[in-house]
């Protein structure tokens, strides 16, 4: 990997000032900033800018849209400094490989599977199969067409991870430390259990944004993996 600190701490807030103050009482204490469609609908490139001064940043956008769209997108976002860019692995293969081409150097790019919002209820009104059969085969759709990473819940860490094998970056929201709530988690992992599991990354938002001292709950995390 590239930091030692596997924790991406979500700055899910409206404006840039709450998101810098975050970031600045974070720096060292996690690994990446996630950037996502909040700050980015306020304030756009600029709060990837911004954050980025305080470490590297994941961009979670989600994009999915046709090929070429896709492409250029990712290469406006190659530009700004970004580490980890997320798309929609069901945009399927080509989908995924213009957006490899596109970030190029500028970013890594990580195919998500099936939200965890999405349940098995909704997909069957669709016609398409259970997370459990299509999670694997969007993990592998994405790897084979270029994704160097994959974004899953942590109840899939261990079907994707034998997809896809060791080399493959995996990234898992839903982590709540032992003993906390799971405010709108369906099936929420601990930072260890999702690190055994197959993780290489953490996502962490409001355990860690909503202490009273998010720098002691990071830590906290962080040393709960040792
Ligand atoms: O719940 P928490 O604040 O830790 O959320 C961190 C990130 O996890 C969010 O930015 C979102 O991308 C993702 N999330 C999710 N499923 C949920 C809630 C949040 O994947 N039910």
């Amino acid at each position: 990997m590239t930091a030692a600190n596997p924790l991406i701490v979500a700055l899910d807030v409206p404006t840039l000032e709450e998101a810098e103050g975050l970031a600045r009482s974070l720096q060292g204490h996690v690994g990446w900033f996630k950037v996502g469609l909040e700050l980015f609908a306020a304030h756009g490139p600029a709060a990837v800018t911004a954050i980025g001064a305080y470490g590297p940043v994941m961009l979670d956008l989600k994009l999915h849209d046709i090929p070429t769209t896709v492409e250029r997108a990712m290469r406006r976002l190659a530009d700004l400094g970004v580490d980890l860019v997320t798309i929609h692995a069901g945009g399927g293969a080509a989908m995924v490989r213009a957006a490899v081409d596109g970030l190029g150097d500028g970013g890594r790019v990580l195919g998500v599977t099936v939200l965890t919002s999405t349940s098995d209820e909704q997909l069957a009104s669709m016609n398409q199969p259970g997370a459990d059969r299509q999670v694997p085969t969007l993990a592998r759709l994405a790897v084979e067409a270029g994704a160097p990473g994959l974004v899953c819940a942590p109840r899939d860490l261990t079907a994707v991870r034998a997809a896809v094998g060791p080399d493959v970056v995996l990234v898992t929201p839903g982590i709540r430390p032992a003993g906390s709530g799971d405010d709108d988690h369906a099936r929420a992992a601990t930072p260890a259990a999702a690190i055994a599991a197959g993780a290489d990354l953490l996502v962490i938002g409001r355990p860690i944004t909503r202490a009273d001292d998010p720098a002691a709950a990071a830590d906290a995390i962080t040393a709960s993996l040792d």
